[in-house]
Protein backbone atom coordinates (compact mmCIF):
# COMPACT_ATOMS: atom_id res chain seq x y z
CA UNK A 1 0.00 0.00 0.00
CA UNK A 2 1.35 3.48 -1.14
CA UNK A 3 1.74 5.82 2.28
CA UNK A 4 0.99 9.32 0.32
CA UNK A 5 -2.96 8.49 -0.41
CA UNK A 6 -4.63 9.65 -3.67
CA UNK A 7 -6.57 13.25 -2.98
CA UNK A 8 -9.71 11.32 -1.89
CA UNK A 9 -8.05 9.19 0.41
CA UNK A 10 -6.23 12.54 2.05
CA UNK A 11 -9.43 13.73 2.75
CA UNK A 12 -10.61 11.34 4.25
CA UNK A 13 -8.06 11.16 6.79
CA UNK A 14 -8.35 14.64 7.07
CA UNK A 15 -12.06 14.41 8.17
CA UNK A 16 -11.28 11.28 10.30
CA UNK A 17 -9.19 13.90 12.56
CA UNK A 18 -11.21 16.60 13.06
CA UNK A 19 -14.92 14.91 12.73
CA UNK A 20 -16.50 13.57 16.31
CA UNK A 21 -19.29 11.64 16.90
CA UNK A 22 -22.17 14.25 17.77
CA UNK A 23 -21.20 16.41 14.90
CA UNK A 24 -22.82 18.48 12.11
CA UNK A 25 -20.68 18.25 8.71
CA UNK A 26 -21.60 18.91 5.19
CA UNK A 27 -21.26 17.36 1.79
CA UNK A 28 -21.92 19.81 -0.31
CA UNK A 29 -22.04 17.36 -3.21
CA UNK A 30 -23.77 14.24 -2.43
CA UNK A 31 -23.18 12.91 -6.00
CA UNK A 32 -23.10 8.57 -5.58
CA UNK A 33 -23.46 9.22 -2.24
CA UNK A 34 -20.31 7.78 -1.38
CA UNK A 35 -18.88 10.68 1.14
CA UNK A 36 -22.20 11.29 2.85
CA UNK A 37 -22.03 7.52 3.81
CA UNK A 38 -18.72 7.93 4.83
CA UNK A 39 -19.28 11.28 7.02
CA UNK A 40 -22.23 9.82 8.54
CA UNK A 41 -20.16 6.90 9.76
CA UNK A 42 -17.88 9.69 11.38
CA UNK A 43 -20.58 11.96 13.09
CA UNK A 44 -22.30 8.81 14.67
CA UNK A 45 -25.85 8.35 15.75
CA UNK A 46 -25.89 11.44 18.15
CA UNK A 47 -24.64 13.72 14.74
CA UNK A 48 -25.99 14.82 11.24
CA UNK A 49 -24.80 14.86 7.60
CA UNK A 50 -26.30 17.52 5.50
CA UNK A 51 -26.29 16.36 2.42
CA UNK A 52 -26.64 18.88 -1.08
CA UNK A 53 -27.00 18.11 -4.93
CA UNK A 54 -28.54 19.83 -7.49
CA UNK A 55 -29.71 16.62 -9.70
CA UNK A 56 -32.67 14.35 -8.44
CA UNK A 57 -30.39 11.42 -9.21
CA UNK A 58 -27.59 11.58 -7.06
CA UNK A 59 -30.36 12.62 -4.06
CA UNK A 60 -32.01 9.01 -5.49
CA UNK A 61 -28.04 7.52 -5.23
CA UNK A 62 -27.44 8.54 -2.10
CA UNK A 63 -30.66 7.71 -0.34
CA UNK A 64 -30.00 4.21 -1.37
CA UNK A 65 -26.25 4.13 -0.37
CA UNK A 66 -27.25 5.01 3.13
CA UNK A 67 -30.11 2.96 3.16
CA UNK A 68 -27.54 0.06 2.50
CA UNK A 69 -25.73 1.00 5.00
CA UNK A 70 -28.29 1.59 7.52
CA UNK A 71 -27.27 5.13 8.18
CA UNK A 72 -30.27 6.90 6.38
CA UNK A 73 -31.22 8.72 9.85
CA UNK A 74 -28.54 9.95 10.37
CA UNK A 75 -28.40 12.39 6.77
CA UNK A 76 -30.47 15.26 5.83
CA UNK A 77 -30.55 14.95 2.20
CA UNK A 78 -31.42 18.59 0.21
CA UNK A 79 -32.09 18.39 -3.23
CA UNK A 80 -30.70 22.16 -4.08
CA UNK A 81 -27.53 24.05 -4.78
CA UNK A 82 -25.06 24.45 -2.40
CA UNK A 83 -24.89 27.63 -2.56
CA UNK A 84 -27.95 27.72 -0.76
CA UNK A 85 -26.62 25.51 2.56
CA UNK A 86 -27.14 28.83 4.95
CA UNK A 87 -31.08 28.50 4.03
CA UNK A 88 -31.04 25.45 5.98
CA UNK A 89 -28.04 25.06 8.40
CA UNK A 90 -27.59 27.68 10.72
CA UNK A 91 -23.59 27.03 11.89
CA UNK A 92 -21.53 25.03 14.16
CA UNK A 93 -20.35 22.98 11.11
CA UNK A 94 -17.04 21.31 11.55
CA UNK A 95 -16.37 20.08 8.09
CA UNK A 96 -17.48 20.61 4.90
CA UNK A 97 -16.41 18.53 2.00
CA UNK A 98 -16.90 18.86 -1.70
CA UNK A 99 -16.05 16.72 -4.51
CA UNK A 100 -16.26 18.75 -7.37
CA UNK A 101 -16.66 17.61 -10.95
CA UNK A 102 -19.58 15.33 -12.57
CA UNK A 103 -21.68 12.57 -11.31
CA UNK A 104 -20.02 9.14 -11.90
CA UNK A 105 -22.16 7.29 -14.40
CA UNK A 106 -24.06 10.62 -14.86
CA UNK A 107 -23.98 13.44 -17.25
CA UNK A 108 -20.68 14.80 -17.77
CA UNK A 109 -22.45 18.46 -18.77
CA UNK A 110 -23.84 18.87 -15.23
CA UNK A 111 -20.91 19.78 -13.43
CA UNK A 112 -20.28 21.91 -10.76
CA UNK A 113 -19.32 25.35 -11.78
CA UNK A 114 -16.80 28.30 -10.17
CA UNK A 115 -19.38 30.75 -9.44
CA UNK A 116 -21.73 28.26 -7.47
CA UNK A 117 -18.57 26.74 -5.66
CA UNK A 118 -17.14 29.99 -5.00
CA UNK A 119 -20.47 30.98 -3.38
CA UNK A 120 -20.77 27.75 -1.46
CA UNK A 121 -17.04 28.28 -0.21
CA UNK A 122 -18.16 31.70 1.25
CA UNK A 123 -21.35 29.99 2.46
CA UNK A 124 -19.26 27.19 4.21
CA UNK A 125 -16.84 29.37 5.83
CA UNK A 126 -19.50 31.16 7.22
CA UNK A 127 -20.51 28.08 8.89
CA UNK A 128 -18.04 26.80 10.06
CA UNK A 129 -16.83 26.85 13.31
CA UNK A 130 -13.33 27.80 14.71
CA UNK A 131 -10.87 24.94 13.73
CA UNK A 132 -13.64 23.68 11.46
CA UNK A 133 -12.80 22.87 7.88
CA UNK A 134 -13.35 22.83 4.13
CA UNK A 135 -11.71 19.85 2.40
CA UNK A 136 -12.38 20.19 -1.68
CA UNK A 137 -11.00 17.19 -4.08
CA UNK A 138 -11.07 19.11 -7.50
CA UNK A 139 -11.31 16.99 -10.14
CA UNK A 140 -10.48 18.69 -14.06
CA UNK A 141 -8.99 17.87 -17.00
CA UNK A 142 -11.16 15.95 -19.54
CA UNK A 143 -14.77 16.56 -19.41
CA UNK A 144 -14.63 18.96 -16.56
CA UNK A 145 -11.99 21.14 -18.22
CA UNK A 146 -10.01 23.59 -16.22
CA UNK A 147 -12.40 26.75 -16.14
CA UNK A 148 -13.53 26.00 -12.54
CA UNK A 149 -10.07 24.44 -11.53
CA UNK A 150 -8.12 28.12 -12.73
CA UNK A 151 -10.70 30.33 -11.27
CA UNK A 152 -10.58 28.47 -8.07
CA UNK A 153 -6.97 28.41 -7.78
CA UNK A 154 -6.69 32.21 -8.13
CA UNK A 155 -10.13 32.50 -5.39
CA UNK A 156 -8.67 30.76 -2.91
CA UNK A 157 -4.60 32.95 -2.41
CA UNK A 158 -7.62 35.93 -1.68
CA UNK A 159 -8.90 34.59 1.06
CA UNK A 160 -7.91 36.20 4.00
CA UNK A 161 -5.40 34.66 5.80
CA UNK A 162 -5.89 36.21 8.98
CA UNK A 163 -9.38 34.07 9.64
CA UNK A 164 -8.62 31.53 7.66
CA UNK A 165 -5.66 29.24 6.18
CA UNK A 166 -5.54 27.85 2.78
CA UNK A 167 -3.74 25.00 1.79
CA UNK A 168 -3.65 23.12 -2.04
CA UNK A 169 -2.05 20.02 -2.43
CA UNK A 170 -1.37 17.99 -5.99
CA UNK A 171 0.59 15.47 -7.60
CA UNK A 172 3.26 17.42 -9.92
CA UNK A 173 4.74 13.93 -11.55
CA UNK A 174 1.14 12.22 -12.59
CA UNK A 175 -0.18 12.02 -16.31
CA UNK A 176 -3.98 13.13 -17.07
CA UNK A 177 -4.64 15.57 -14.52
CA UNK A 178 -4.86 14.04 -11.49
CA UNK A 179 -7.10 15.53 -9.34
CA UNK A 180 -5.67 18.14 -6.29
CA UNK A 181 -6.98 19.07 -2.84
CA UNK A 182 -8.08 22.67 -1.40
CA UNK A 183 -8.18 22.65 2.55
CA UNK A 184 -9.62 25.56 4.53
CA UNK A 185 -9.28 25.91 8.27
CA UNK A 186 -11.73 28.57 10.01
CA UNK A 187 -8.80 30.27 12.87
CA UNK A 188 -10.82 32.77 13.69
CA UNK A 189 -14.27 34.96 13.03
CA UNK A 190 -14.64 37.72 10.58
C1 LIG B 1 -17.94 14.20 -8.36
S1 LIG B 1 -19.65 14.15 -7.98
C2 LIG B 1 -19.67 13.90 -6.24
C3 LIG B 1 -19.31 12.50 -5.80
C4 LIG B 1 -19.80 12.18 -4.42
N1 LIG B 1 -19.18 12.98 -3.38
C5 LIG B 1 -19.72 10.70 -4.08
O1 LIG B 1 -19.18 10.35 -3.01
O2 LIG B 1 -20.23 9.89 -4.85
C6 LIG B 1 -20.13 15.85 -8.10
C7 LIG B 1 -21.60 16.08 -7.81
O3 LIG B 1 -21.79 17.49 -7.66
C8 LIG B 1 -23.10 17.78 -8.07
N2 LIG B 1 -23.27 19.23 -8.28
C9 LIG B 1 -22.99 19.96 -9.37
N3 LIG B 1 -23.27 21.27 -9.15
C10 LIG B 1 -23.76 21.34 -7.88
C11 LIG B 1 -24.24 22.40 -7.07
N4 LIG B 1 -24.26 23.68 -7.51
N5 LIG B 1 -24.68 22.12 -5.82
C12 LIG B 1 -24.65 20.84 -5.34
N6 LIG B 1 -24.20 19.79 -6.07
C13 LIG B 1 -23.76 20.04 -7.32
C14 LIG B 1 -23.29 16.92 -9.31
O4 LIG B 1 -24.66 16.74 -9.59
C15 LIG B 1 -22.56 15.63 -8.91
O5 LIG B 1 -23.46 14.68 -8.40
Amino acid sequence: MQIIKNCLGQSHDIACRVVKEGDLVIDATAGNGNDTAFLAGLVGATGKVYAFDVQEKAIKNTTEKLEAQQLRDRAILIHDSHENMTKYIDGCVTLVMFNLGYLPGGDHNISTKFESTSKAIESAMSLLKINGLIVMVVYYGGDSGFEEKNALMEYIKNIDSKHYSVMRAEFVNQANCPPLLICIEKLSNN
